[in-house]
């Protein structure tokens, strides 16, 4: 699959070289603060590449490699992961079936917050399913105050749908959706 071209970021598939840079990423306390796990070490964060390989290849969709242009900086993931909306699971750590919901979701190295990276790859992102995909639907799961994440959702026309879903979370989590035939072009 050709990479997803922005301004300034190539969207790309998760490559296994890419290690050094997520062991960085997801080894971050302030990374995974609001992600429901606790610091990866560099063998989790291997089988946490694995998984989200195994979910392209299942799915034909999941999550971007983010890459910065002017540098080749990974900067993080941006993209797809499906779920099973009886339970709450994902399939990154579940073979699912059915009818599943498509989260849009985002994840950088603190280095990068702050600099509209996130909703620039986001955009990308949900154009490239809508468009390429044929999807009419994105939703993202969100930690309760988790105020930088509700932005990006709401920056790319995302709204609160449901408060609190009830899965395995070890916090509340609130559910943001937005429809491909709602007006998508919301001010940044
Ligand atoms: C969520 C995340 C991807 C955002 O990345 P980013 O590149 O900084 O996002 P952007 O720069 O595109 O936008 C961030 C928005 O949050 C706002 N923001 C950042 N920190 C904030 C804070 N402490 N309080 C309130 N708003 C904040 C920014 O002002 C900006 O909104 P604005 O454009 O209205 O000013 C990044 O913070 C991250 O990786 N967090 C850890 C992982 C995570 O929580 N992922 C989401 C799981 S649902």
């Amino acid at each position: 699959m050709r990479p997803l071209e922005t301004e300034r970021l190539l969207l790309r598939l998760p490559k296994r070289h890419d290690l050094d840079a997520y062991a960085a990423i997801l080894g971050d306390p302030l990374v995974v603060r609001s992600l429901g796990f606790g610091p990866r070490t560099r063998e989790e964060t291997a089988e946490a590449i694995e998984r989200m390989l195994r979910h392209w290849e299942r799915y034909d969709i999941g999550l971007f490699s983010v890459v910065r242009k002017s540098d080749e900086r990974l900067l993080g993931r941006v993209g797809f992961l499906l779920w099973d909306t009886e339970r709450w699971l994902n399939a990154l750590h579940h073979d699912l079936e059915g009818l599943l919901e498509t989260e849009i979701g985002w994840t950088l190295g603190s280095e990068f917050w702050n600099r509209g990276y996130a909703t620039e790859a986001a955009l990308a992102a949900r154009d490239w399913a809508l468009s390429e995909r044929g999807l009419t639907r994105l939703a993202s799961l969100i930690a309760s105050g988790n105020t930088p994440s509700i932005r990006v959702a709401e920056k790319i026309g995302e709204t609160l749908e449901r408060e609190d879903l009830p899965g395995p979370f070890d916090r509340r989590v609130d559910l943001y959706s937005l429809q491909a035939k709602a007006p998508l072009a919301v001010p940044i």
